[in-house]
């Protein structure tokens, strides 16, 4: 059967159905197969091979067949050199610090992250391996320039970040960073590479949570790191091989599936989040709403110029109301759900309350505690409909 060849040149959507699929050689299906196995047949004289290496079929931990169709479609649809799947999107940040760091290495890092970048950077790595790690407002670019050291490795953002939606230029710090002699780091879970692609703008890692929009149904976690090949080798050998954080071939398979609506699913994510965002900012029980669609947003002109397909389906929120009236709003909604993860087909929300550890980091607004949305694929008159009658209580 003929190899469809597909590349850069086509669309994103075709990108997205086609690119990692192939005909199965054997059956004529014209889907790949999931291959559950977690060994492969070894050459006549295995003797000369080399068992930690991520190269050519030996076990799954090595790379197994659904990894690298997976792999082949999130390097087309970021069009970046080469791609690594790992178990969780914190398998791939693990894997990037782990790769790239060693003692005496310092790095900058966006004060407001997904938790586990925080704490893998602020604590952990310090703490047991002496990597020192500085946090800035990575919206502020003179900030980020005066926290660079001589030993700075890394800078590592997340665009738009978790929760607040804080919106860093990533063109920019990558000609800091690079000036500097160190690397960059992106976290572009929020955005997917529909809406955003980090590696075309200069960044050396793009890293995404698979779990989020990528898969895009709440059914399965995986991670990706993304950039050029020597880089990512070295992150497959380490983080993979090594540190053993291999995804499930079923897991990969269920991405692999998520992924091919991914342009749909975001186009009505982004635009239903913005159709909320302006629903709420007009509401007097709101005390504020970020979201980088709204002109008022602080970051909406960098958010403009670096998120081509949209800004995405996540908001934060916050009530004039108590810590309690936070939750009493919550357990009024019928329609969204109270739990973590963000990206899925249903509404999510979670209430950070003034009492989170990191709330000191973020800007004034959020101290009194806020909501983080993420807006699902449901009638987005639905989602208002929910939101208002739980408002009026
Ligand atoms: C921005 C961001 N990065 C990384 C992660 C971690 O991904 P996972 O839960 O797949 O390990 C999350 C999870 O919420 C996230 O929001």
């Amino acid at each position: 059967m003929p190899h469809k060849n597909i590349d850069a040149a086509f669309g994103f959507a075709t990108r997205a159905v086609h690119a990692g699929n192939e005909i199965d050689a054997e059956t004529g299906a014209i889907r790949r197969p999931i291959t559950m196995a977690n060994s492969y047949a070894l050459p006549y004289d295995p003797s000369d091979l080399n068992w930690s290496s991520a190269e050519g079929q030996i076990y799954t931990r090595n790379g197994g067949a659904n990894q690298r169709y997976l792999q082949e479609k999130l390097q087309q649809l970021h069009g970046a050199e080469d791609c690594v799947v790992l178990a969780s999107g914190v398998a791939a940040l693990a894997g990037v610090f782990f790769a790239v760091l060693q003692a005496g290495d310092h790095v900058v890092v966006s004060d407001s992250t997904y938790i586990a970048a925080y704490r893998l950077l602020h604590e952990l790595l310090p703490q047991k391996y002496n990597v020192e790690s500085t946090l800035v407002d990575s919206t502020d670019l003179a900030a980020v320039k005066a926290a660079v050291r001589p030993n700075t490795k890394l800078i590592h953002i997340e665009t738009p970040a978790n929760p607040t939606l804080k919106i860093s230029d990533i063109q920019a710090i990558a000609a800091l960073a690079h000036a500097n002699g160190a690397l960059l780091s992106v976290d572009n879970t929020f955005a997917s590479p529909f809406n955003q692609r980090p590696t075309a703008l200069g960044a050396d890692f793009t890293i995404e949570s698979l779990t989020k929009y990528i898969n895009g149904h709440g059914d399965a976690m995986g991670g990706a790191v993304l950039g050029a090949k020597a880089r990512i080798d070295k992150i497959r050998s380490d983080a993979m091989v090594n540190l053993g954080g291999a995804i499930s071939p079923f897991n990969a398979w269920l991405i692999m599936r998520g992924a091919v609506t991914l342009p749909l699913r975001m186009r009505q994510h982004n635009g239903s989040a913005q159709k909320v965002a302006e629903f709420l900012q007009n509401q007097a029980q709101v005390r504020f709403v970020a979201y980088p669609g709204l002109a008022a947003h602080p970051g909406h002109a960098v958010a403009q110029k670096q998120m081509p397909g949209g800004y995405g389906g996540v908001l934060a929120f916050g009530l004039h109301a108590g810590h309690d009236a936070h939750n009493q709003f919550v357990s009024r909604l019928r329609l969204i759900t109270s739990a973590v993860s963000l990206g899925h087909d249903e509404s999510l929300i979670v209430f950070l309350g003034e009492n989170d550890e990191r709330q000191h980091l973020y800007p004034a607004e959020f101290h009194a505690g806020f909501f983080r949305l993420s807006v699902g694929l449901e009638d987005t008159e639905d989602v208002i409909n929910d939101l208002r009658q739980a408002l009026v209580g």
